[in-house]
């Protein structure tokens, strides 16, 4: 079992400061796990930059200490390359990679020297036209399959509006040349919550892509996609046999151009899930002929994942781990049947083993620290909850509660 980030009596000292729900990220599990990839050696050669995907959670507090460990940021919209800015990043340390631009991302990548992942030749023309600061770019591949923890999350196939098609990629590299572009790095990201045999297979189709740029490659990127435990029973990810593969498939491409590459990584989910966990309070119980509820304040409002992917996520109640268990159906406060937290792909309702949970109760959804806060919403008119990080024990806030004039201004303002 993995060890609790937080112990109850913090948890619940938390509850008492800052209310619930709350999103509570540890830091130093943060900073292990950006250890873990940046110290990852293999024949002695490891990942030269280590990029956290900001869409995983974009606080700046978190992005910024993974700056603090060593890590580099990458970016898919305007907005998150706007957080790297106000994090006073050097732009050619920060990559924008995406399949679009809009005015916005299109302008700051003309105006600051960004590197540009460019998933579609449209890209490439409006990028030219704009006479951007930098020449050199990346293109993001679509190797002709996709793989995560759910279809919805797989970004590569025929049926993936992800990357340039594999087999169009000599056509989108002479356009480059034609436009003034030199392509110096190749990039594949074929979903998140992958796996090591399917992230394997993406490093061995970067070999056969790289034939066609092999003049002016400089850099590969494996992209994200490394999965997290959220399971007792699931085992950890292999990063060293992980690491083992890509450099593998570098040391081949680095035979035929003759010279050194440099290696990428670009994880989100590995970095920061484990390191958050969802603080809410239990509201009520109820029960029907089959089944008994649970309802939190805490909801898909908050965290998104199993209403989306029927995704699980680890539950315990603060302080009665001791107790003995019964099946409960966990859900939030929303009016929508979908929101529910035990619940498995195609909206299956199942009930979890908990110990039988009271009003006032606290509960803790765990390895939250990715894609929960990241994707919330406003739903039914609920505000979005406050996040803190504990350095060492002590907890400070990284995002103040949303208050309900933050949600009501912008209308009111507009009310005739
Ligand atoms: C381009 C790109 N890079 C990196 C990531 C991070 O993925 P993960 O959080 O699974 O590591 C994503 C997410 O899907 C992505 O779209």
């Amino acid at each position: 079992m993995k060890p609790r980030i937080v112990d109850d009596a913090t948890l619940r000292a938390l509850a008492e400061r800052f209310g619930t729900p709350l999103f509570v990220y540890d830091a130093a599990t943060i900073t292990a796990r950006a250890a873990e990839l940046l110290e990852a050696r293999d024949a002695g050669r490891g990942f030269d930059v280590v990029r956290y995907a900001q869409k995983a959670n974009p606080n700046l507090s978190l992005a910024r200490l993974l700056l603090q460990r060593g890590c580099a940021l990458d970016a898919v919209s305007s907005g998150e390359l706007r957080r790297a800015l106000a994090l006073a990043c050097d732009p050619r340390d920060v990559s924008y990679c995406a399949d679009l631009f809009d005015d916005d991302a299109l302008q700051l990548v003309t105006r600051h020297p960004f590197q540009l992942v460019a998933g579609s030749p449209d890209m490439l023309e409006r990028y030219a036209a704009a006479a951007p600061p930098r020449r050199d770019i990346a293109l993001r591949i679509n190797p002709g399959f996709g793989h995560g923890h759910d279809a919805k999350v797989a970004t590569g196939g025929e049926q993936s509006k992800h990357g340039i098609w594999h087999a169009e990629l000599a056509r989108v590299v002479d356009r480059a040349r034609e436009l003034g572009l030199r392509v110096t790095g190749l990039h594949v990201h074929i979903g998140s919550g992958s796996d090591l045999e399917h992230l394997a297979r993406a490093s061995a189709a970067v070999v056969e892509a790289a034939e066609v740029v092999r003049d002016s490659l400089e850099m590969l990127s494996c992209g994200g996609g490394l999965p997290i435990p959220y399971r007792d029973s699931e085992v950890r990810f292999d990063v060293p046999r992980f690491l083992a593969h890509w450099n593998r498939a570098r040391m081949r491409i680095e035979e035929r151009v003759g010279r050194a590459l440099r290696l990428e990584v670009e994880p989100g989910r590995f970095l920061v899930a484990e390191a958050g966990l969802l603080l809410a309070r239990v509201l009520g119980t109820k029960r029907s002929a089959k089944s008994a509820f649970v309802f939190l304040d805490a909801g898909f409002h908050n965290l998104l994942r199993p209403a989306l992917y029927g995704a699980y996520h680890k539950l315990s109640l603060v302080g009665r781990d001791a107790e003995p268990r019964e099946p409960q159906v966990v859900a939030g406060p929303l009016c929508e049947s979908a929101d529910v937290f035990t619940q498995e792909k195609h909206g299956r309702i199942v009930a979890r083993e908990l110990p039988r949970a009271r009003a006032g109760d606290l509960c803790c959804i765990h390895d939250t620290g990715a894609y929960a806060a990241a994707m919330a919403s406003g739903y039914n008119s609920q505000l979005l909850a406050a996040e803190v990080m504990l350095h060492n024990g002590r907890a400070r806030l990284v995002r103040a509660r949303q208050t309900i004039d933050q949600l009501l201004r912008p209308e009111l303002e507009c009310l005739e």
